[in-house]
């Protein structure tokens, strides 16, 4: 497989943090820059990976092994890097995605409390050398994410979790940003959108000059 020439994108962060808000941004800020974008999901990003979703994030559905619901993670995965992420990123597109492995560490891993080195060996086997080129996360209070999701309506089966829950979420991508700041980038989603989308703007600004 020839090395990819596109660029890897991810937004990660907790429920209601204004990941899809602002991947509409960072989609036009990259277009205004000359790049060709796809812009995709996770659970997701392919036929299979929304049924897997659906599966998922469905409140009325049969209770989910915490085992179950990361190799079901893992399986929309492998299907997504297969099927849109790779042959993307080799013709030289940039592919920017809603969640990612981040967001398997920081909820089966720091919300479900699953052994990290189950999803580091799984991230091993599904990804091979693929690793984002850069993790933007949206990071802001749990309570402020849960009043944004409130605000939209029904909640799907993780926004059902208890706030303690979400508080582990958050902190394990705290950590992981932590273990990595050259490649993950914390943005205060607390704030207005465009003091957001400004500090947005300052990141990406970096990111497309690398
Ligand atoms: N900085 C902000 N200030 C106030 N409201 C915001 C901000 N960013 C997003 N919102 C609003 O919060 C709600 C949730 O935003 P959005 O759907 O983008 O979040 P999300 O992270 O994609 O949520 P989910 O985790 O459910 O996918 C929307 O109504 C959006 O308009
Ligand atoms: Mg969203």
């Amino acid at each position: 497989m020839s090395e990819p020439t596109g660029k890897f994108i991810v937004v990660e962060g907790g429920e209601g943090v204004g990941k899809s808000t602002n991947i509409d941004y960072i989609k036009v800020l990259l277009e205004e820059s000359g790049k060709k974008v796809v812009v995709t999901r996770e659970p997701g990003g392919t036929a299979l990976g929304e049924k897997i979703r659906e599966l998922l994030l469905d409140k009325d559905g049969a209770a989910i092994n915490a085992d179950t619901e990361l190799l079901l993670m893992f399986a929309a995965r492998a299907q997504h890097i297969a099927e849109v992420i790779m042959p993307a990123l080799e013709r030289g597109q940039w592919v920017l995605c809603d969640r990612f492995t981040d967001a398997s560490y920081a909820y089966q891993g720091g919300g479900r409390g699953l052994p990290l080195d189950r999803i580091a060996s799984l991230e091993d086997w599904v990804q091979g050398a693929l690793c984002p080129d850069s993790v933007i996360i949206l990071d802001a209070p749990t309570a402020i994410g849960a009043q944004r999701v409130t605000k939209r309506g029904d909640k799907d089966r993780f926004e059902q979790e208890a706030n303690a829950f979400f508080e582990r979420v958050r902190n394990t991508y705290l950590q992981r940003a932590e273990s990595d700041p050259s490649r993950y980038h914390v943005i205060d989603a607390s704030q207005p959108l465009e003091q957001v989308q400004s500090s947005i703007k300052t990141v990406l600004t970096k990111i497309l000059s690398v």
